[in-house]
């Protein structure tokens, strides 16, 4: 990989820790579950478990895709899958690209398997990449981390302000079709921050995606990362466009609960802060939830930091599985649930 690409990943971390890139409101404030006082149940025996494409995780938390293709992110993924590992919760690399391009980059991806060998582990490719690869490239890919899935990533508003991005989105929907039927891992689509209208999720079920993560608005603004890179080369226009982009796209839970009409396999993911949103994502009819900026700044202080931090996140969920009465997620998935404000108008025909 060129220095240019590393230097370019690094960045995304750098300006993730330091600067606040964060779009307004995931939605999970307009969407109030019922508080159940007589719950009947002990805490202790509350069960948030559940199984993913044969894996079985502790909670339904993953940590969404970060890094790979650098030193730095080599050491994040080590810290990242041991405390997976550690949690019982799964796990995604970033883009592989690099690694496809380099094979001396491999084992800044493969440490995610070598730290964590149980974890549910899932690769990660841009759609817009996907077009120039074969099958065998792909399932090299696979090999390299023992993924369990792969996602396919949708990030044409980041490309479109990215100084170097790739701006051709045709082809898109047919390699994403190509891969679903030819890869011997599930594939999940999957977006990096401005979410999945109930029209793009309808045809990616129809180009048989496994599964579809959301990630949609209200978490980690691309375009407005783009814009920092964007100005510090001297891409003044792309820096505005960063600027007027940053709170593109559909909020989370809207996301969530319209991509959950079309498929039956939705991960929530975007603004994921607490084990509230999660909860409250399970309801809108997520199977899971994942997130990538908390866990990465808290990988940035070490291991310690990310165990908390998804261990905070678990008991948040269960804590709000017992005040809903809740023994397990399909309980929690049947709780009564009121949805106001944007959220709602997105939402009117969902079961809400
Ligand atoms: C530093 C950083 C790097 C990321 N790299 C990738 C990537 O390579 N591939 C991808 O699909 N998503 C990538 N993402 C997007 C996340 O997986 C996630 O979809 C998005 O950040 C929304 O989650 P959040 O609000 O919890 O950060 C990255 C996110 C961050 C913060």
């Amino acid at each position: 990989m060129s220095d240019k690409t590393s230097k370019r990943k690094d960045d995304h971390i750098r300006i993730t820790k330091e600067e606040d890139v964060e779009s307004s409101q995931p939605g999970f404030k307009d969407v109030v579950l019922e508080h159940e006082a007589l719950p009947e149940i002990d805490k202790k025996e509350i069960d948030s478990s559940c199984e993913i494409f044969g894996s079985k995780l502790r909670a339904p938390i993953l940590i969404d895709s970060i890094t790979g293709g650098s030193e730095r992110g080599k050491k994040i993924n080590r810290i990242l899958a041991s405390a997976a590992e550690k949690c019982g919760i799964g796990i995604g690399v970033g883009s592989q690209r690099a690694a496809l391009e380099d094979e001396s980059l491999v084992e800044t991806y493969s440490v995610v398997r070598e730290k964590a060998p149980s974890a549910f582990v899932y690769g990660n490719i841009g759609a817009a990449q996907l077009k120039e690869y074969n099958t065998e490239d792909l399932e090299r890919a696979v090999e390299m981390i023992e993924a369990d899935a792969m996602a396919v990533h949708l990030n044409f508003t980041q490309e479109s302000i990215q100084p170097e991005g790739d701006i051709d989105a045709r082809g898109c929907l047919s390699a994403i079709e190509r891969a679903a039927e030819e890869l011997s891992v599930p594939v999940i689509a999957k977006e990096t921050g401005c979410g999945i209208s109930q029209k793009t999720a309808q045809k990616l079920k129809e180009a048989g995606v496994d599964a579809i993560n959301v990630a949609g608005k209200g978490g980690t603004s691309w375009p407005y990362i783009e814009s920092y890179r964007a100005k510090a080369v001297g891409e003044r226009r792309k820096g505005r466009m960063g600027e007027l982009f940053r709170d593109w796209g559909i909020p989370t839970a809207a996301s969530v609960a319209m991509a959950a009409k079309e498929h039956d396999f939705v991960i929530s993911s975007g603004g994921v802060r607490s084990g509230i949103d999660v909860a409250k994502s399970i309801v809108l009819g997520a199977e899971c939830s994942a997130a990538a900026a908390p866990f990465l700044k808290a990988a940035l202080e070490g291991k310690g930091k990310v165990v908390e931090a998804v261990e905070d996140m678990i008991e948040g969920l269960e804590t709000a599985m017992f005040v809903t009465g809740s023994k397990n997620l399909e309980d929690l998935s049947e709780t009564r649930v009121k949805v106001t404000g944007k959220t709602r108008s997105y939402v009117k025909r969902c079961r809400c």
